[in-house]
């Protein structure tokens, strides 16, 4: 029997009302544009492309397709920098006393300067936090620890150690990881820069989630009149799939579009536990093993459920067999759509999609979802080829295979 590369739930509570109202108020206009203007004092900043794939849409009997590539942020290949810049210097303005509006220039100071050298973040990552932490105390001229979980390949601590970052692998998993981070940064007199948040840990975790505001922020102004109607967004802890829902539920309330909360199959924390009910978190535990390491979390971060399990209209559970096929139709699209470079967590949107639109089995999904031909449909791309060796295997190798599956 053909395994099932998909497992979809919709949420009957997204769209019926409820006296369930978690806290989205870092989302509101007003931090919206508190985050995109200290965005734009970072010497680096400039909104990633978004992507038209009109010749999928066609293929794909869907309205129009677009994708936001956040291979280009910052140079770092992930979007993760726009969370962990804001959260970083939100957190070290707070320390230092400098007074608001939050602008990236004035942390070269003397005075600051001389501070920030005595600094240390610690973070855990299972990659692309990770770089964007370092990256940022690069920037400031402070130290960086970042913990990962087994298995990290090696490109991803080399991104990490590029920024001067100090990287250690521990034996356990990301949610290990997480927990290890914590006490280092305890014991330490560091700083920790989390995107998860438990009892006790929320500040952070929030200016996390507010710096993903300017990713949905920037495609929505680059779509200009246009709204779409599906979001399909990748999911870890959930802190990204959380903000963007946020930001959705805060700018159109009731006529917002659909979002669609894809997790890897090995670590689909949300999913089962939106299948079971809802009401509580069911933990994935053990290696989690999948190819979309950004995906592999067994545990969300407490907003991040609150605001899903209330606001995302499905939860997908998909296999890396869609991740995989997303980065292939991504590199080789049909002319005259551009190619793009997506790592695994980046291009399973754009998998799931394909799979929805095309295979048998997911009938009632797309039905579901109202997935057809007025269909307006955002892809987040969330990563380039941050795995550079199993970007050439799935990609290169499959070339003529993906020329004619299309
Ligand atoms: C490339 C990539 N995409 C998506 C995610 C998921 O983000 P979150 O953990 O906020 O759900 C991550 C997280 O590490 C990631 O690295």
């Amino acid at each position: 029997m053909a395994a099932i590369l998909l497992n979809l739930f919709c949420n009957p509570r997204a769209r019926q009302p409820s006296p369930e109202a978690p806290d989205i108020a870092f989302a509101a206009p007003e931090a919206q544009e508190r985050v995109r203007r200290f965005h734009h004092t970072l010497p680096t900043y400039q909104p990633t492309p978004l992507v038209a794939l009109d010749q999928l849409a066609r293929a794909l009997g869907v309205g129009r397709i677009w994708i936001k590539d956040e291979s280009k942020r910052f140079g770092l290949n992930a979007f993760k920098g726009l969370g962990a810049s804001y959260a970083v210097c939100f957190t070290l303005a707070d320390h230092l006393d400098m007074p608001p509006p939050l602008n990236f220039a004035d942390f070269s100071q003397p005075r600051v300067r001389k501070a920030l050298a005595r600094l240390t973040l610690v973070t855990a990552s299972d990659g692309n936090h990770g770089a964007a932490v370092a990256w940022m105390a690069a920037q400031l001229g402070c130290h960086s620890k970042v913990l990962l979980p087994h298995g990290t390949i090696a490109a991803r601590l080399d991104a990490i150690r590029a920024f001067g970052g100090e990287t250690i692998v521990i034996d356990g998993n990301y949610d290990d990881a997480v927990r290890r981070a914590a006490r280092q940064a305890d014991d330490q007199g560091a700083f920790l820069i989390q995107d998860t948040a438990w009892e006790g840990y929320e500040a952070i975790p929030e200016r996390i989630m507010q710096g993903y505001l300017t990713l949905l922020d920037e495609a929505l102004a680059q779509m200009g009149d246009t709204l779409p109607t599906h979001l399909f967004v990748p999911c870890g802890v959930g802190a990204l799939a959380a903000s963007l829902q946020a930001y959705l539920v805060k700018r159109f309330a009731d006529q917002r579009p659909l979002l669609v909360v894809i997790e890897a199959a090995a670590a689909d924390c949300y999913y089962r536990s939106m299948r079971a009910g809802g009401w509580e978190v069911i933990p994935v535990k053990g290696a989690l093993e999948t190819r979309m390491a950004g995906l592999a979390c067994g545990e969300p971060t407490r907003p991040g459920w609150e605001i899903l399990r209330r606001y995302a209209d499905a939860f997908a559970s998909a296999r890396d067999d869609l991740a995989e096929a997303g980065m292939r139709r991504l590199a080789f699209p049909h002319p005259p759509d551009p190619p793009i470079e997506a790592g695994e967590c980046g291009a399973v949107s754009t998998g799931c999609l394909c799979h929805m639109m095309q295979s048998e089995t997911a009938q009632d999904g797309r039905k579901q979802l109202g997935l057809g031909p007025e269909s307006r449909i955002l892809l987040i791309s969330t990563e380039g080829a941050t795995d550079p060796d199993a970007y050439r295997r799935t990609v290169h190798r499959f070339k003529d295979d993906a020329s004619a599956g299309r």
